[in-house]
C-alpha cells in the first residue's frame, strides 16, 4: 500500500491553473494523498502544459529530464503529463521519454486517478487525449477554498481558429457548461467567502447554452443571474474576443455594479491588413467602435489587450498602426509577444521573412509605449481613492494587507485583519508600474 504524494507543476493560462486545482481536488478526494510544493519527495508527478509559444515542448522534455533522475532513484514514481502540449505532442512523448506513465489531456483530467491506479496495477502506460463532451465537470468535487477571489470556467475550447492559434487543436471544440452547474459552483464558492468571481474561456463572451426547454441562455444573460448571487462584490472574466462582444453585452454594464470596469479584450494588431492574415474576424474601426460603446456607458473602463508583434507579413507600417491604436484606444496593460509558428497551424506555413532581431525591436517598441501608458494610468490614481476588495495579508509583511483596483492594480496598504473579503477604500499615496500603495480611508458599509 503507497502513501501518495502528490506534486503538480502548471505552466499557461488561468484555465490550465483551475484545471490544476481540479486535478488536486479529484486526486485529494479520490487517492489517499497529500499534495506537496516540491517535485523532490513526491511519487505521483503531474505535469500540466501549455503550448501556446515555442520552446513548449523543449521545455517539457527539459522538465521530464530532471523528473527522471527523481524516478531512477524510486522507480515507484509516476510521472504525468497532461494539459495542451499532451494533446499536441500524444504518443510521442512517450518516444522521447520512455519514463512518463501517463498522458492525459485538459478535458480528460477527470479520468486522472483511475489513470494512477490502473497504471499502478496493471504496470502498464496509458494515454487519454479524447475530447469526450465536456464531462470532466460532472466529476468535479465541491471545492474547498478559503479565497475571495476565485477562477472558474465556464466554457470550453475554442471555434474561432485564427491562423497562428493552437488552442483549437488543444483544447477542442467551444462548449459551454450548463449555467445551472455554474450558478451551483458559484453558490458554493460564496457559502464559503468568496467575493469576487472571475469567469473563464478560451473564448469566454462566445458562451451560449441551450437547455432542454430551449431557453438560450447568452453570456449576457449568465453574468446577470451570477450577479443576483448573494454575496457577489465582484465579477471579471477572461478572455473576451471582439467579435463576440455584442450589444447586449455591452448593455448589462448599465444594469451590473459588480462587473469591474477593466476588460481584458485582445485586438492582436493595429492593422486591418494583419487581422485578416491572422483571421480575426473584425476591422480596427469595428474594434474601436465596441470600446466607444463601451466608454458610452462606463467613461472609466479601462481595457487591456494582447499583441503578437512579427506575424508573417508585418511592416513598419504596420507596427506603427498597432502604436497608434495603443495610443488612440488609451490601452491600458497588455501582453504582447513575438509570433511563434505553431505546428500545423495555416500561419506556419506563411512565408516569415522577418528577422528576429527586427522581431525583437518591434517587441520592444510595443512594450515600451504600453509600459508608459501603464504607467501614465497608475501615476493618475496618486491621491485618488480607490474601491479595493481586500484578498488577503501582503506575503512579504504581515502588517500589510494587499487588495485589487477594479483595474487589476494590486494595492498594499496597512489595516488589521478584519478588513479581508471587504471592499475598502484606499487613498493612493504610492505608484510602481502595477503596484500601488496607500491609507486605508474607509471600510464600505454593506459588507
Ligand atoms: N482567446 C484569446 C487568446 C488566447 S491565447 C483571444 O483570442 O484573444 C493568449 C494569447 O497568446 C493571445 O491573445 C495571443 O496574443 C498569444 N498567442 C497565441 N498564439 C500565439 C502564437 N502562435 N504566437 C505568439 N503569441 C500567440
Ligand atoms: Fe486562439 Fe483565436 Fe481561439 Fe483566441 S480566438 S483561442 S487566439 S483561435
Ligand atoms: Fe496554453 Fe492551452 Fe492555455 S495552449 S494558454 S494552456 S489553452
Amino acid at each position: 500500500m503507497f502513501y501518495n504524494k502528490v506534486y503538480i507543476k502548471t505552466w499557461g493560462c488561468q484555465m490550465n491553473e483551475y484545471d490544476s486545482l481540479k486535478i488536486a481536488d479529484l486526486i485529494n478526494e479520490k487517492i489517499d494523498c497529500t499534495i506537496i510544493k516540491t517535485a523532490d519527495t513526491a511519487n505521483i508527478l503531474i505535469l500540466n502544459t501549455c503550448s501556446i509559444r515555442e520552446k513548449a515542448q523543449e521545455k517539457l522534455f527539459h522538465q521530464l529530464g530532471r523528473w527522471k533522475y527523481l524516478k531512477q532513484n524510486n522507480p515507484e514514481i509516476i510521472i504525468c503529463v497532461g494539459g495542451c502540449v499532451a494533446t499536441q505532442e500524444g504518443e510521442r512523448i512517450f518516444y522521447r521519454a520512455h519514463y512518463v506513465d501517463i498522458i492525459f489531456g485538459p478535458q480528460t483530467l477527470h479520468r486522472l486517478p483511475q489513470m494512477i491506479y490502473n497504471v499502478r496495477t496493471f504496470k502498464k502506460k496509458l494515454i487519454d487525449i479524447s475530447f469526450p463532451q465536456i464531462e470532466k465537470f460532472n466529476y468535479f468535487p465541491i471545492r474547498k477554498t478559503n479565497a475571495i477571489s476565485a477562477f472558474i470556467t465556464i466554457i470550453e475550447g475554442c471555434n474561432k481558429y485564427c491562423t497562428y492559434c493552437i488552442v483549437p487543436y488543444t483544447r477542442g471544440k467551444e462548449i459551454s457548461r450548463p449555467y445551472k452547474d455554474i450558478i451551483l459552483e458559484i453558490q458554493q464558492l460564496t457559502q464559503q467567502g468568496v467575493k469576487e468571481i472571475h469567469l473563464l474561456g478560451q473564448n469566454v463572451n462566445a458562451y451560449k447554452y441551450i437547455d432542454k426547454n430551449n431557453y438560450i441562455c447568452t453570456f449576457a444573460k449568465l453574468l446577470s443571474m451570477i450577479a443576483k448571487i448573494n454575496g457577489i462584490y465582484r465579477i471579471r472574466y477572461t478572455t473576451s474576443h471582439p467579435k463576440d462582444f455584442s450589444d447586449d453585452l455591452i448593455n448589462v454594464y448599465n444594469k451590473i455594479p459588480q462587473l469591474v470596469n477593466f476588460i481584458h479584450l485582445p485586438v492582436q494588431s493595429g492593422s486591418d491588413k494583419i487581422l485578416s492574415l491572422m483571421k480575426r474576424r473584425y476591422s480596427i474601426n469595428e474594434y474601436k467602435h465596441i470600446l466607444e460603446k463601451i466608454k458610452n456607458i462606463r467613461p472609466h473602463m479601462q481595457i487591456s489587450s494582447d499583441f503578437i508583434v512579427g506575424f508573417p507579413g508585418e511592416t513598419t507600417e504596420d507596427i506603427n498602426k498597432t502604436i497608434t491604436l495603443i495610443l488612440d484606444m488609451d490601452i491600458d496593460m497588455s501582453y504582447s509577444f513575438i509570433y511563434s509558428s505553431r505546428p500545423g497551424t495555416p500561419a506556419s506555413k506563411m512565408l516569415d521573412t522577418i528577422d528576429m532581431k527586427e522581431k525583437k525591436q518591434r517587441l520592444y517598441l510595443i512594450q515600451y509605449h504600453i509600459n508608459k501608458q501603464t504607467k501614465k494610468f497608475s501615476a493618475k490614481m496618486l491621491n485618488t481613492i480607490q474601491t479595493i476588495l481586500v484578498e488577503g495579508i501582503a506575503p512579504q509583511n504581515n502588517q500589510y494587507f494587499f487588495g485589487r483596483t477594479e483595474n487589476n492594480r494590486t494595492v498594499f496598504f496597512k489595516s488589521t485583519k478584519d478588513c479581508i473579503g471587504k471592499i475598502v477604500n484606499i487613498k493612493i499615496n504610492h505608484f510602481y508600474l502595477y503596484t500601488l500603495y496607500g491609507n486605508l480611508v474607509s471600510i464600505h458599509q454593506n459588507n
